[in-house]
């Protein structure tokens, strides 16, 4: 039996009960959050909770509970006999529950608070050999930079992308590349790593931060810096971040084929970097 935590109390995930007046359900009015449990600690805790705190107050959603995070992310493992499983925690406050009005309620009500927990490793064979990913204009809003549950732009043009077989979406905005539809990019020409800078059409990724950190650490040169899109064909290895994907290489664009549809070397030292600094953590 699953068990979620709902509203402040951990109970069977099938008897969460959330009103068809909720406001996550009217109008997709909430946030989430989506932390990886390493079999032993959870991927930045720190980085997710500010994120989680930024998104809230953005969307002037309160939850005054928010600092619960990590005990409740912790509660569902254990509960749920994940500590020994690569797993993913998914968490999502709304507005809470009123008679619909697109107004927020004029008497403020309680955020509706879910999570629930699953065992979820990477997949292998997509992180060794790459994803091939469709190119398509950015149909978002401004505010990528809010983890909200409005996510229907993004679903609509990953499932495109899907039935014509790629594994994921890049968005274009203006002529630049900005990010895709649930992972960051980066680019790499020579020795060079291009990634979109933070600001309202991208979501600022943990694993993003965390790749420029380990990047720089290594001496590479990296630059959040918008790249244009027709100079997609100078580029000698790209490869795309996120909390279910790591670092995981980007071997086409379209029918534009990268580095010989190989991952590259800037790709493979980050991905051991990375592996290594999880490996030291889980020691
Ligand atoms: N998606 N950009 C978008 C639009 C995303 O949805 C995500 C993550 C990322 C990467 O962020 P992070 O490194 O913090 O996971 C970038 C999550 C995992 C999801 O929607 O399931």
């Amino acid at each position: 039996m699953e068990t979620a935590f709902f509203n402040g109390n951990f109970i069977p995930k099938n008897e969460v009960k959330i009103s068809p007046d909720d406001r996550g359900f009217l109008f997709a009015d909430g946030i989430y959050e989506v932390i990886r449990w390493y079999t032993g600690f959870f991927y930045d805790m720190e980085g997710h909770m500010s994120r989680l705190k930024r998104s809230l107050k953005e969307m002037r959603i309160s939850w005054p509970e928010s600092d619960s995070f990590p005990s409740v992310a912790a509660g569902l493992i254990e509960r749920n006999d994940l500590k020994d499983k690569p797993s993913l925690v998914y968490l999502q406050v709304t507005r809470g529950t009123a008679v619909r009005t697109h107004a927020f309620p004029v008497q403020p009500v309680p955020a509706t608070v879910y999570a629930s927990a699953r065992s979820l490793s990477i997949n292998p064979g997509m992180a060794d050999r790459g994803v091939r990913v469709s190119v398509t204009e950015d149909p978002r809003w401004n505010r990528c930079d809010i983890k909200s549950v409005s996510l229907l732009p993004n679903i609509l043009s990953l499932q495109q992308a899907v039935e014509s077989g790629f594994s994921e979406c890049v968005f274009v905005r203006n002529g630049f590349i900005t990010e895709c539809s649930h992972s960051n990019i980066f680019l790499a020409g020579g020795n060079v790593l291009y990634t979109h800078p933070e600001s309202g059409y991208i979501l600022s990724g943990i694993t993003r931060k965390n790749v420029i950190r380990l990047a720089r650490e290594a001496g590479i040169d990296v630059r959040e810096t918008p790249f244009p899109a027709n100079r997609l064909n100078d580029i000698t290895e790209a490869f795309i971040t996120g909390t279910s994907f790591e670092i995981t290489p980007v071997t086409a664009f379209d029918d534009f084929i990268v580095n010989r549809g190989r991952p590259g070397p800037l790709t493979e030292l980050l991905r051991t970097k990375f592996r290594e600094e999880l490996d030291r953590m889980i020691a």
